[in-house]
């Protein structure tokens, strides 16, 4: 074993050190050449064989030579993994520049656009917003609302009964019952959200929606009532369209009428959607009847009232020129996609 023996090493390392193509192969040169059972420990133990003299030249020119492939070690690892950095960054790396892919934004059901729409109108005259129970007791749905026992609203063709006393509501005038029991005069409510009737076809469904206004104050008359009705007729379908009243009776109104607009499509002149008529039926209005603020325990003639009711799919088929009143509830994108903006 001579001092040759140690440059040789050396030299082989260093040639197989800038050999390496990646950092793993130069790390497994590493531990072949330096590592605990590699060449230079091997190398270690044939210092037994030298002479006392030799042993701590031997040792020395063994540790030299290992100092000097360390750093080259660090040298050529650094340098590798530098390039390794700069491939990797060429294949992962982001291209801000590109366009992004779209992401398609929610937006509100027409139901709920055109809802909020009127609810925002109304807020212009005081009214403001309450919610009631889809499950309604007898009492809130019919009984309170001045509708008689034998009356053919209570048939089974219209409602949904859920047991002897409680129905899915018809419409959403229980809402003014729950106001006027819970709340104190003056009032001015809207009531909003699902209804159900038995009942499908092409301008029917069985569950659709209902806004409804209600009006409690001294001194109301049908003048305001119609006031009321046109001020937002003009705003939601368009200024200049007319409001006519039509005789007509729901138990809870007394007088009770019937609201049309002029046609907001034809202006008034005749279409297929007013049916050539030039008028447009958009729900029902009147006077709170008596019996109703006797049932809730309101202190008429000192308060009095009125209100009125409209179907919100009907609100927006007039609006929009919708042909089908099953559009709404099919949730066919290509519809609904028309309502965005
Ligand atoms: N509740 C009535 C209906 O569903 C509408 C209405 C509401 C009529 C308020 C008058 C007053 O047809």
């Amino acid at each position: 074993m001579s001092f040759t023996k140690i440059s040789e090493i050396q030299v082989e390392a260093e040639k197989s050190f800038r050999a390496a193509q990646n950092s793993q192969e130069l790390y497994d040169q590493k531990v072949k050449f330096l590592g605990k059972n590699g060449i230079f420990t091997e190398l270690m133990k044939h210092m037994a064989t030298l002479s006392k003299e030799e042993k701590p030249q031997f040792g020395q020119a063994v540790n030299i030579a290992k100092k000097i492939l360390e750093t080259l070690y660090e040298d050529i690892e650094s340098q590798i993994k530098n390039k390794e950095i700069q491939e990797r960054m060429l294949i992962e790396s982001v291209d801000f520049t590109l366009p992004s892919t779209s992401i398609e934004m929610g937006h509100p059901h027409p139901v709920q656009k055109v809802t909020e729409e009127i609810v925002q109108i109304l807020a212009r005259l005081g009214y403001s917003l309450r919610l009631g129970p889809l499950i309604e007791k007898d009492r809130y749905n019919f009984e309170a609302l001045n509708i008689p026992k034998d009356h053919p609203a209570r048939d089974m063709q219209d409602t949904f009964f859920v047991d002897k006393e409680h129905v899915l509501r018809t419409h959403t005038s229980p809402i003014q019952i729950h106001s006027l029991e819970g709340e104190t005069p003056p009032l001015r409510i809207l009531g909003t959200g699902s209804v159900f009737r038995c009942d499908s076809d092409i301008s029917h469904l069985p569950h659709f929606h209902q806004i409804e206004g209600m009006c409690v104050d001294r001194n109301v008359s049908m003048a305001d009532l119609k006031g009321t009705i046109s001020f937002f007729v003009q705003e939601f379908f368009g200024s200049g369209l007319k409001t006519r009243f039509r005789p007509s009776f729901f138990p809870f109104t007394e007088p009770s009428a019937e609201v049309d607009c002029s046609c907001p499509i034809c202006k008034g002149k005749g279409c297929s959607l007013c049916k050539n008529s030039g008028w447009i039926e958009i729900g029902g209005a009147g006077l709170i009847n008596p019996h109703v603020f006797k049932f809730s325990g309101v202190n008429y003639p000192h308060w009095q009232g009125f209100a009125f009711g409209f179907g919100i799919e009907r609100m927006a088929i007039i609006k929009y020129g919708i042909p089908d009143i099953r559009l709404f509830p099919e949730n066919d994108l290509r519809f609904l996609r028309q309502f965005v903006k």
